[in-house]
Order: structure tokens, then sequence, then C-alpha cells
């Protein structure tokens, strides 16, 4: 466990468990409907659990963030969210940094993200790239969002090892 502030204690970044699919879901359903984040069915994450990690505070997700996989060498923070009462603690950072290391660890080459909050990437190494040089994503699962004729997400892109 860590101290972040006087107020509250948060877990270190941990895999999630079933436990954690209502809170996870309660935060999708908090920035989807704002528009932040794309929304997700509680089956959709069900099925892709294993691939979330999150940072509670008791037995309050306050933090999650999953790491999918396209092929072995491309994969997609996908979910990032933190409660926004602490937004800017650092916990964003926390979760994203938690599955760089799982890239790096699975040897993935590459790991990008769809976002509207480029500038947070950057801080951690990402670049901004356009969204066609990832064809796995656009035709595999863009294709099936709403948003798919008038995406304004902004592509970014953190390179773990150079391309053979
Ligand atoms: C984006 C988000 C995950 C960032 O998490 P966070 O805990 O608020 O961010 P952190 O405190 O870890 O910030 C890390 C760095 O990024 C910067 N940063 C964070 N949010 C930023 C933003 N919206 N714009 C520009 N910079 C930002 C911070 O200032 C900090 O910089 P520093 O290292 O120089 O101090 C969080 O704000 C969030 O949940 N937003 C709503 C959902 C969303 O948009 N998710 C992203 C989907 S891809």
């Amino acid at each position: 466990m860590q101290q972040t502030d006087t107020q509250s204690v948060y877990s270190t970044v941990r895999k999630a468990v079933p436990d954690d699919v209502p809170g996870i879901l309660t935060l999708l359903n908090h920035y989807a409907a704002q528009g932040d984040l794309l929304p997700r069915t509680r089956h959709d994450v069900e099925e892709n659990l294993n691939h979330f990690r999150v940072i509670s505070s008791g037995s309050e997700v306050v933090a999650c963030g999953s790491l999918e996989h396209f092929t072995e060498e491309l994969a997609e923070i996908r979910s990032l969210m933190v409660a926004s009462n602490i937004k800017g603690g650092g916990l964003g950072r926390q979760i994203v940094e938690n599955l760089i290391s799982i890239a790096q660890h699975r040897k993935v080459g590459r790991v990008m993200a769809l976002t509207y909050v480029p500038k947070f990437f950057h801080k951690l190494g990402f670049k901004t790239v356009n969204k066609d040089i990832f064809p796995e994503k656009v035709w595999g699962i863009c294709v099936n969002c709403y948003k798919f004729h008038n995406c304004d997400e902004i592509a970014v892109l953190l390179t773990l090892k150079q391309q053979l």
C-alpha cells in the first residue's frame, strides 16, 4: 500500500479481480457518458478482465487501464481512467507505466492508444501518429465503433524496440 495524501491510502497497481468489475464499470460509464472514452459492456470488461490493472482504495477502484493485444508485437492501452476527484495525482502515470512494463516483459514492440489527452501520453514518451498505421485497430475494432466515420480521437504510439 502507498500513502499519496493525508486522506486516502491507495493500493499499488495490481491485477483486476472479478470483484473489481462493478468499480471499473462505474468509472467507464462516467467517462463514456462525458464522451471521454468509448463505452464497453459488462461482458466485454469481464472477457478482458485479465488485461486490466487497477489501483484501489479499500474496495473501491480508483484507477484502471488495460493492455490488449492486436498481435504479439502491437498492443493497445484501453479504458485508462482515474476517478475524477483524484485526477492529476499521478495514478494515471502509475497505471500506464505498469502496462508498459508488462509490454516490455512480453517483448511487445509497440504500444498505442487512441485518446483525447495526447499531452498526458506525451509526458510518458508516446508520440502522436497517424491512426492509419494501425490497420489492425481500424479494421478490426474501429470499424464496429459508432464513431467510425467521424473519429476525432488522436493516435499515440510508444515504440519499445526497433522493428527488424
Ligand atoms: C487521462 C488520465 C488517465 C490521466 O491520469 P492522471 O492521474 O490524472 O494523470 P497524472 O497525474 O498521472 O499525470 C501525469 C502527467 O501528465 C500530465 N497530464 C495529466 N492529464 C493531462 C491532460 N489532460 N493534459 C495534459 N497533461 C496532462 C500531468 O500534468 C502529469 O505531468 P507531470 O509528470 O509533468 O507532472 C485521467 O485524467 C483520466 O482518467 N481522464 C479521463 C479519462 C480519459 O480521458 N482517459 C484517457 C483515455 S485514453
